[in-house]
């Protein structure tokens, strides 16, 4: 199935097909001669890495230490300079394989080398595959700030195998169903309805293809988050400042996510939430230091009575937007 993203000249197509990564060569349809380089970070099986290196007569590989401790600048300089090392020119392409880390700074590469060069994603998490790998934002931290220093550079395809799901660990598939159920909250009713089925994952496929078309419909509207597109960020403010308050890697983002939507969600709604991610294995509660939440979210110690934009729920399928203090959304969580 192609999901086309229609976004004028920056227009590209998702392909999501079981088995697609063996055929990733002729899928991307990148012309011989030109050099790709190939990113990826070590927690991704190699056979995923190869089977896609091989398929191109000049191609290169990076692999760097998984996890978010990794989405920094030296790690963005070492991809840079491998590229510059392989004399990289604007006609050749960096090809990310992995999950949100590798897809967002593989991206940020690719967006500030020579001024940008040609991007391609084949996200193997399922986080990756509902969520970042798609809309163009690439980006790595600074510090505990996650996503802080950014750009938006659209891919010139996605690639999407569910299949390779069947090697991702059971926490990281829950991790990217709390992107699938954030999406379902806000945007689809009928997505959010399939988590109150009894196995959800027999509907993997659908519940991917849903989520993107979500995502689909508002990053169309809004590329570059004028608005729309902040619909995204639901769970994220508590969330991020949740993930950056704990020790790297102790939470996972989706876990966060999952955390940071409970306090947005409305009366009439929290409950069915809180049953859903109760029964994908996700939290609904944790052990925070406040103070810590409470500095990160604002990014000053000093900040008061700032309003922050949050995006609330009081209705599946529906959402809206609310500016809020530090000390208004501390008191909600
Ligand atoms: N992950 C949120 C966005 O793409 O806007």
């Amino acid at each position: 199935m192609i999901i086309p993203i229609n976004l004028g000249e920056k227009s590209y197509d998702i392909v999501l097909e079981r088995g697609a990564l063996k055929k990733a060569g002729e899928l991307l349809g990148i012309s011989d001669g030109r050099s790709v380089l190939v990113v990826t970070d070590s927690g991704v099986p190699e056979e995923y890495v190869n089977t896609v290196a091989k398929s191109f007569s000049k191609s290169y590989t990076f692999v760097f230490p998984e996890g978010e401790q990794s989405k920094n600048f030296e790690t963005y300089m070492q991809i840079c300079q491998t590229l510059c090392d392989n004399s990289f020119t604007r006609k050749d392409a960096v090809i990310a394989v992995g999950g949100g880390v590798t897809g967002d700074m593989a991206g940020f590469a690719a967006a500030t080398y020579m001024r940008g060069i040609d991007f391609y994603n084949i996200p193997t998490t399922l986080l990756s595959q509902v969520d970042s790998s798609i809309g163009g934002k690439t980006a790595i931290d600074l510090g505990k700030i996650k996503n802080i220093i950014g750009a938006f550079h659209q891919p010139k395809k996605v690639i999407i195998d569910p299949e390779v799901l069947s090697t991702l660990p059971e926490r990281h598939i829950k991790n990217g169903l709390a992107e699938c159920i954030k999406m379902g909250m806000c945007l689809d009713k009928s997505l959010f309805d399939i988590f109150t089925g009894e196995s959800y994952m027999d509907d993997i496929d659908r519940i991917i293809e849903l989520s993107l078309r979500a995502k689909k419909s508002v990053v169309e509207q809004d590329e570059k988050e004028a608005g729309l597109r902040k619909v995204l960020n639901f769970g994220h403010t508590v969330g991020h400042a949740i993930e950056a308050s704990v020790p790297f890697g102790e939470l996972y983002h989706g876990e966060c996510v999952a955390l940071g939507m409970l306090p947005f969600a409305g009366n009439g709604v929290k409950e069915r939430l809180t049953d859903v991610l109760g029964s994908c294995g996700l939290p609904v509660s944790c052990t925070v230091d406040r103070k810590k939440v409470r500095e990160i979210m604002t990014h000053d110690k000093k900040s008061v009575g700032e309003k922050i934009s949050v995006v609330k729920c009081d209705e599946i399928g529906s959402f809206y937007f609310d500016e809020m203090t530090a000390d208004e959304i501390m008191n909600l969580i």
